[in-house]
């Protein structure tokens, strides 16, 4: 895997450091709410599984699945349901933790759909964000780094499903894409 990456953005040790100071402030901003971490699959496990281990107040996960992307690297803009959450929400505080926040499509489309289900809150945690997109519907409450307007993959992000093992945030070689 290791001679298809061009450039490391972020070290493994940068992102467990990140990750430690997000998880520290929702403990404080969450002390006395009915916190549910959602994670979005599969792109964020990685995050979520660290994140988790860095909340140190009671609360609860959830999953749920979507398609916005196919084998490219483009927002097709449309949204599915893949796999939609176990549990009733009302009443919750949410966060939604997700890997990358680019157009931010798939977010506002899942905070709409979470939101007509009377949870208490809800927020948008983020690893990632890509700066330059400009009609964005949407801004994260907790955000890790950005990125430049470049296909990042690693720590759960995929291309075509494959690189997401990667222990570090990187970019392709060209040819990679091709
Ligand atoms: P959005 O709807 O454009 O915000 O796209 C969000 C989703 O697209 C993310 O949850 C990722 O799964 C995927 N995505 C966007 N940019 C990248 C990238 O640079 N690398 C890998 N996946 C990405
Ligand atoms: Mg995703």
């Amino acid at each position: 895997m290791m001679q298809d990456i061009k450039a490391v953005f972020y070290s493994q040790e940068q992102i467990q450091q990140k990750v430690q100071e997000i998880g520290r402030q929702i403990s404080e901003d969450y002390k006395d709410k009915k916190l549910m971490l959602v994670s979005v699959l599969k792109g964020s496990v990685l995050f979520m599984a660290d994140l988790m281990r860095a909340v140190t107040i009671p609360c609860e996960i959830d999953f749920m699945s979507v398609s916005s992307y196919g084998n490219d690297t483009n927002s097709s803009g449309r949204v599915r349901i893949l796999k939609d959450l176990d549990r009733d929400i009302e009443g919750y505080d949410l966060i939604i933790v997700e890997d990358i926040l680019d157009s931010g499509k798939t977010l506002s489309y899942l905070k709409n759909i979470l939101q007509t289900r009377n949870p208490a809150s809800i927020r948008i945690c983020t690893l990632l964000e890509k700066p330059e997109r400009k009609n964005a519907e949407i801004f994260a409450d907790y955000s890790g780094f950005d990125v430049p307007n470049e296909f990042v993959v690693g720590y759960g992000l995929d291309y075509a499903q494959k690189y997401r093992n990667l222990p570090f945030i990187g970019v392709l070689k060209e040819e990679v894409y091709q």
